[in-house]
């Protein structure tokens, strides 16, 4: 470790998870997480307003938590990075509103940044610095992205394609709710898929035809298909083979998503591919891809899967490059931005 190197402290709190990291350089020294999650689960999905209230509660006992994990003072601290978005605009507001309190009070710079860069940034906490460009597949709740990435960490990035209607963790989210497995449903489907047939049943690969955009993805058609099927086996009678649809739909769902990352990082002629967001920890999306790449040719990085779903540390990853290379700090009048564009790095 080098002690020369800002100390970084991150805040998340774009969606259920109070997370607060703390970083020096690209070291990991703390990565304190509170969720809500199970205050959500009776409703199915995420309550806006009992997000917002969660992290309010868990804001300063969870950087206090990371400060003690991290062995650091709160004085220590070089500047404090948090989410600006995009995410629900009031859980965004606590973060946001306390690391403002933090920078003024400590009188240390702020550094607001996109959650979605976060998520790509937190690789280098795992997989150490990468002095060359990179295909990222972005994959969370929202958003499920090819990103090309010149330097991790940097401010500049291209989205190459996106989804045209659902994020594969939506996706995976939901079909865990018409199967009953309960939310969030993308971990319950990998564990359900565990014990199923990935070939028992061939459902869709959207966007996959030979006049669709090879860099775009669409899943909610494949949700339909899963939903019809499902609905056939009940009409029948029959029961329904939760861990084969699991599977199968898993299996659907990573080909595509697999498959169109390495043609991407191929044809661009990049040898690095990142995987990032919560859907990035699913155990059969980092066994695939790992496969394809080996035959691609291609590097894979992807972090564990605990950096993968929310956390601080992915932000203060993220705060420590911008810092790291000389990035202008945000005003402490900068608002949360829910819809937070995904080339804009840093607000
Ligand atoms: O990045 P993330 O934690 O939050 C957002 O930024 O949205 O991603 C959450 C999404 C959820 O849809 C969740 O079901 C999915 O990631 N997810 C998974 C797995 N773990 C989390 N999807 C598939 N397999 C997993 N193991
Ligand atoms: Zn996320």
């Amino acid at each position: 470790m080098s002690a020369d190197q800002p100390l970084v402290l991150g805040i998340e709190t774009s969606c259920d998870e109070t997370g607060v990291g703390i970083v020096r350089g690209t070291e990991l020294l703390a990565d304190a997480v509170a969720s809500s999650v199970a205050e959500h689960a009776r409703f199915g999905g995420v309550v806006p307003e009992v997000a917002s209230r969660a992290h309010l509660q868990a804001m300063v006992p969870t950087v206090h938590r990371a400060c003690a994990e991290a062995g650091v003072a709160l004085s220590d601290i070089d500047a404090i990075a948090v989410t600006a978005g995009p995410g629900l605009a009031g859980a965004l507001l606590v973060g946001v509103a306390a690391a403002k309190a933090y920078a003024l009070a400590l009188d240390k710079p702020l550094y607001a940044v996109n959650h979605l860069s976060a998520h790509v940034a937190v690789d280098l906490l795992d997989n150490g610095p990468l002095d060359q460009a990179c295909i990222a597949l972005l994959v969370s709740g929202g958003h499920s992205s090819i990103l090309r990435v010149p330097r991790v960490g940097g401010q500049e990035l291209t989205e190459l394609g996106a989804t045209l209607d659902d994020a594969a963790g939506e996706a995976f989210d939901k079909v865990a709710r018409l199967l009953g497995l309960g939310f969030p449903g993308g971990p319950l489907i990998d564990r359900a898929a565990r014990d199923g047939d990935r070939d028992a049943i061939a459902f869709p690969r959207g966007m996959t035809g030979a006049r669709d955009d090879p860099m775009a993805f669409s899943f909610s058609g494949l949700k339909t298909a899963v939903a019809r099927w499902v609905e056939a086996r009940e009409r029948a009678g029959e029961p329904v083979p939760v861990a084969d649809v699991a599977a199968s739909f898993q299996e659907a769902v990573v080909d595509v998503l697999s498959a169109k990352a390495v043609r991407a990082a191929t044809e661009s002629g990049i040898e690095h591919l990142l995987l990032g967001g919560g859907v990035a920890a699913n155990s059969r999306l980092r066994e695939l891809t790992a496969q394809r790449c080996e035959r691609a040719g291609l590097r894979l990085r992807v972090p564990r899967p605990g950096l993968c779903t929310d956390n601080g540390a992915m932000v203060a990853a993220l705060g420590a490059q911008l810092v790291a290379h000389g990035a202008t700090p945000s005003r402490l009048d900068i608002p949360a931005d829910s819809s937070m564009p995904i080339t804009d790095v840093l607000s």
